[in-house]
C-alpha cells in the first residue's frame, strides 16, 4: 500500500471522528482494483448459501390419457398410468428464485442438474418494468376483464423496487451470481432488460462474468409501442449475451440462420457473390441475423401464443436464442419464466427446462401453457417430457420465521417453539386481532370472534380443529376463525357442520405468503382469503370411474363495493371481489354509482380443474442432508403428489371448461380421487374421494 505518513494520520483522525473517508481512499486502500466497476450503497459480495429442500405439489406426465392405449404413442418413455418411467423431469418451481437458486446450487437436486449435462442456457426477463407485471386479466366465464393493477400485487416487488434502482441492482447482482455458478462451464446467459436498467446490467454482468466474456448485445427492436412527442420513441430492448468461458461456448450459426434478400441470392445465381458461394449454400446456411433483430414482432393481441400474460415475450424470440445456444437435449432455465414463453419453446426444441416465478398466477399460467404444448406435441405424434411443480412451501415459511434447517431435529424444535410466537404474534399483527392469553387455542380475538393460527409449517388438522371445538364448547365461544397456510384435505365443508350443529361458526381462511412484508401488514394490505367449497361426484362403474364437478364456491372479499363507491372518480370504474361474487362498480359523469356482477355462475370462478385418479400413490420424498453422516437421504414427507391425469381448462382460444371426466379405466379395490379446482385469481383448492371399484 503506497500511503504517505499524510494520508495515514488523515485516515485516522477521520476514523476517529466517526467521518466518512475521502473517495481516493477506495482506489488505494483496497486489494482488488476493477478498472471500471458500478457500486451502489449496500453492495456486497455475499452470497446466500441456504439450501432448503424441494417439495413437489403436483406432477403432469401425460396429459389426459383416458384410455391406456392412449398412452402408447410414447410406451418407451411412460408406463401404462401415463408416468413417465424415467429419465429428467421438467421442473416448473414456484417460489422467490434466490432461495430456489441456492438450494439449486448448493443442494440435492444439483446432482440431477449435473448429470443431464448441467444447464446450458439461461435466459432472465427480470421485472426492470415496474408496474407493467401486475395488471392481469382475468377471465370470468365466458368473457374476459381486464383488471387493473391493485397495491397488493405489488407488494411481491416492493423489496425489489421499495428503495428505487438500488435495490433492483442489489436483487439481481446476488441472483446473477449464483446462476453464473449454476451455469455449465459451457454454458451462456442471456439478459432481457429495456433502456431502464441496460446500463446497470451490463456493469454486473461484465464483473460477474468477465467482459471477454460478453459475446453480444442484442438490439430487440419493434414497432410497436408509444412514440410520444416529447422524445424520439423507445422502440427496443437489449439482451445482453454472455458466456461462461471464452473459449468454449455453443453458438449453432447454422440454427439461426434467416432468408437472404431475393437480390443476394439472385447475385450469387449470376455468379457475382461476394465470397464466391453458390446460390444453394446461401439459401441452406442463411443469413446470421446481426446483432439487431427487427424481425421479431411481440406478441398479438389476438396472436394464438398470447397468454394474456402483460410482459409475456414472443416465442421467436426465444427460439432463436434457444437454437442458437442450446442443443436438443440439454438443460435450459428461466428464473423469472412469467407465462412460461422459455419453457414452452424450450419444449418444442426438445431441451429440458427449469422455470421458476414468485407468482401464483404466473406458475398457474405456464402449468396451463406446458399442458398445452404437450397435447399439442402428443397430436403431432412427438415426444414430450413430464414436469413436476415444486415449491419450498413448508421449509421456505420456516425459513422466513427464522429456524435453522441444518440444526439437530431437538435443537430444531427448540428454536420452532421461540420462533412460533414470534410467528403467531406477526399473524395477529397482520389480521388486526388482539392477543388473548388463557386459552389452549385461541391466541387472538378480533370483532368478537376468536382466533386460532395454525402452525407454520404443518396443515391444520382434523385434531387440531377437535381441540378448537372442545375448547369452544368449554368456554362458551361461538364464533371462530381459523388462519394457517395448509388445511388437512378433505377438512371443509364437513368440519365446519360438524361445527355448526354444536352452534359453532368456523370460518377457515387461508394465510397469505404477504404476511412475511413488513411494510403490506403496517399498511393493512394483507388479505386472508376463506378456503374455497368443492363438491364433486364420483360415478362409478365396474372397472372404470369418473369425475363430475357439482359445485365450488369461494368467500373471498378484496375492497368492499362500499369502500369502491367512496373512492371512485367520476367516470371511473374498478373490480371488487365482496363476499364471494365480483362486483364492477361504476361511477358516471354525474357521480352516480352502478354495480354489476360479474361472477353468474359459480363455473364462472373456475380457471382450470384436474383429477388425480389414484391419489396416495406417489409418496412425495424430498432429498435432506442427514447432518450425524453428511449423507444425503431421502425421507418420505408424509404428504402425496398430486399426479395430474385428467384436467379441463380455459385458454385465451377456448373459454369452454369440461364438467365432468370421460370414464376412466382403473383396476378393481378402494383408492382416493384427488380433485384440484384452481379459481380465476390463481388459489387452488383440493378434494379427495374415496371410491370403491368392484371390477365385477
Ligand atoms: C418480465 S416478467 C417475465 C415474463 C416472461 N419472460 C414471459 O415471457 O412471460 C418477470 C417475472 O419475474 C417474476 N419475479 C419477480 N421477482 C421474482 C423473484 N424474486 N423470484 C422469482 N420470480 C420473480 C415476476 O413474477 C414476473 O412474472
Amino acid at each position: 500500500m503506497k500511503l504517505t505518513d499524510n494520508e495515514k494520520r488523515e485516515i485516522l483522525k477521520l476514523l476517529e471522528s466517526d467521518r466518512p473517508l475521502p473517495d481516493k481512499y477506495r482506489f488505494l486502500l483496497f486489494d482488488d482494483k476493477r478498472e471500471v466497476e458500478l457500486i451502489w450503497n449496500g453492495k456486497n459480495n455475499e452470497v446466500t448459501n441456504i439450501v432448503l429442500p424441494f417439495q413437489v405439489i403436483e406432477q403432469v406426465d401425460e396429459p389426459r390419457a383416458e384410455q391406456l392405449a392412449d398412452t402408447a404413442l410414447q410406451m418407451s418413455m411412460f408406463d401404462t398410468r401415463g408416468r413417465q418411467k424415467s429419465g429428467w423431469t421438467n421442473k416448473l418451481i414456484w417460489g422467490d428464485n434466490k432461495l430456489i437458486l441456492s438450494s439449486l446450487k448448493n443442494g440435492a437436486m444439483r446432482e440431477e442438474i449435473e448429470k443431464n449435462g448441467g444447464i446450458k442456457l439461461i435466459y432472465i426477463d427480470p421485472p426492470f418494468d415496474v408496474g407493467a407485471d401486475f395488471s392481469m386479466d382475468i377471465e370470468i366465464g365466458e368473457d374476459t376483464f381486464t383488471k387493473n393493477p391493485n397495491v397488493l400485487e405489488e407488494l411481491a416487488y416492493r423489496d425489489t423496487w421499495g428503495k428505487g434502482a438500488d435495490s433492483f441492482i442489489s436483487m439481481i447482482y446476488e441472483r446473477l451470481i449464483i446462476m453464473r455458478d449454476l451455469l455449465a462451464d459451457d454454458g451462456s446467459i442471456y439478459v432481457h432488460c429495456d433502456w431502464r436498467v441496460s446500463g446497470h446490467i451490463r456493469f454486473l454482468l461484465d464483473e460477474i462474468f468477465g467482459n471477454n466474456n460478453h459475446q453480444n448485445e442484442l438490439i430487440w427492436h419493434f414497432i410497436k409501442g408509444a412514440s410520444g412527442n416529447d422524445r424520439f420513441g423507445r422502440k427496443h430492448q437489449t439482451i445482453f449475451w454472455y458466456s461462461k468461458s471464452v473459449e468454449n461456448h455453443i453458438f449453432n450459426r447454422k440454427e439461426i440462420g434467416i432468408a437472404y434478400n431475393p437480390e443476394t441470392i439472385a447475385r450469387a445465381q449470376r455468379g457475382e457473390a461476394r465470397y464466391n458461394v453458390t446460390a444453394e449454400e446461401l439459401e441452406e446456411r442463411g443469413k446470421n441475423p446481426g446483432d439487431v433483430w427487427t424481425d421479431i414482432h411481440p406478441v398479438q393481441g389476438n396472436s394464438i401464443e398470447n397468454t394474456k400474460y402483460s410482459t409475456q415475450k414472443p416465442e421467436s424470440l426465444l427460439e432463436r436464442i434457444i437454437n442458437a445456444s442450446s442443443n436438443e437435449g440439454d438443460i435450459v432455465a428461466d428464473f423469472f419464466c412469467g407465462s412460461g414463453t422459455t419453457l414452452a419453446v424450450a419444449e418444442k426444441l426438445n431441451r429440458k427446462w427449469i422455470g421458476s416465478d414468485l407468482g401464483k398466477f404466473a406458475i398457474h399460467t405456464s402449468r396451463k401453457r406446458m399442458i398445452g404444448v404437450q397435447r399439442e406435441l402428443k397430436t403431432a405424434g412427438k415426444d414430450f417430457r413430464a414436469f413436476e411443480i415444486l415449491n419450498l412451501g413448508k421449509y421456505e415459511r420456516a425459513h422466513y420465521i427464522g429456524v435453522n434447517l441444518n440444526l439437530r431435529e431437538e435443537e430444531q424444535k427448540k428454536q420452532l417453539e421461540q420462533r412460533e410466537k414470534d410467528f403467531i404474534a406477526l399473524i395477529l399483527r397482520a389480521y388486526r386481532a388482539e392477543t388473548v392469553e388463557a386459552f389452549r387455542t385461541f391466541q387472538g380475538k378480533k370483532s368478537g370472534r376468536m382466533v386460532a393460527v395454525g402452525s407454520v409449517n404443518l396443515p391444520v388438522t382434523r385434531l387440531f380443529v377437535e381441540e378448537i371445538i372442545l375448547e369452544c364448547r368449554e368456554k362458551h365461544v361461538s364464533r371462530v376463525d381459523i388462519l394457517a397456510f395448509e388445511f388437512e384435505m378433505g377438512l371443509f365443508p364437513n368440519v365446519q357442520e360438524e361445527a355448526k350443529s354444536k352452534g359453532i361458526d368456523l370460518a377457515l381462511k387461508y394465510i397469505p405468503r404477504e404476511v412475511f412484508d413488513k411494510r403490506a401488514i403496517e399498511k393493512n394490505q394483507v388479505v386472508f382469503h376463506d378456503v374455497s367449497y368443492i363438491e364433486v361426484k364420483p360415478i362409478v362403474k365396474k372397472n372404470s370411474v369418473a369425475v363430475e364437478l357439482t359445485d365450488f364456491s369461494v368467500f373471498y372479499s378484496q375492497d368492499s363495493v362500499e369502500n369502491a363507491s367512496a373512492s371512485l372518480k367520476d367516470g371511473g370504474n374498478k373490480i371488487v371481489v365482496e363476499n364471494g361474487k365480483i362486483i364492477k362498480v361504476s361511477k358516471d359523469k354525474a357521480g352516480i354509482i352502478t354495480r354489476e356482477i360479474l361472477t353468474k355462475k359459480w363455473t364462472d370462478w373456475i380457471d382450470y380443474w384436474a383429477v388425480d385418479f389414484d391419489f396416495e400413490n406417489k409418496r412425495e420424498i424430498i432429498r435432506v442432508k442427514d447432518e450425524a453422516s453428511g449423507e444425503m437421504e431421502e425421507k418420505w414427507t408424509g404428504d402425496f403428489i398430486f399426479e395430474n391425469e385428467w384436467q379441463s381448462f380455459r385458454t385465451k382460444k377456448d373459454r369452454t371448461l369440461e364438467l365432468k371426466t370421460p370414464p376412466h379405466e382403473v383396476p378393481a379395490g378402494r383408492r382416493k380421487i384427488a380433485v384440484k379446482v384452481v379459481d380465476i385469481f390463481g388459489n387452488d383448492t383440493m378434494k379427495i374421494l374415496d371410491v370403491t371399484v368392484t371390477g365385477k
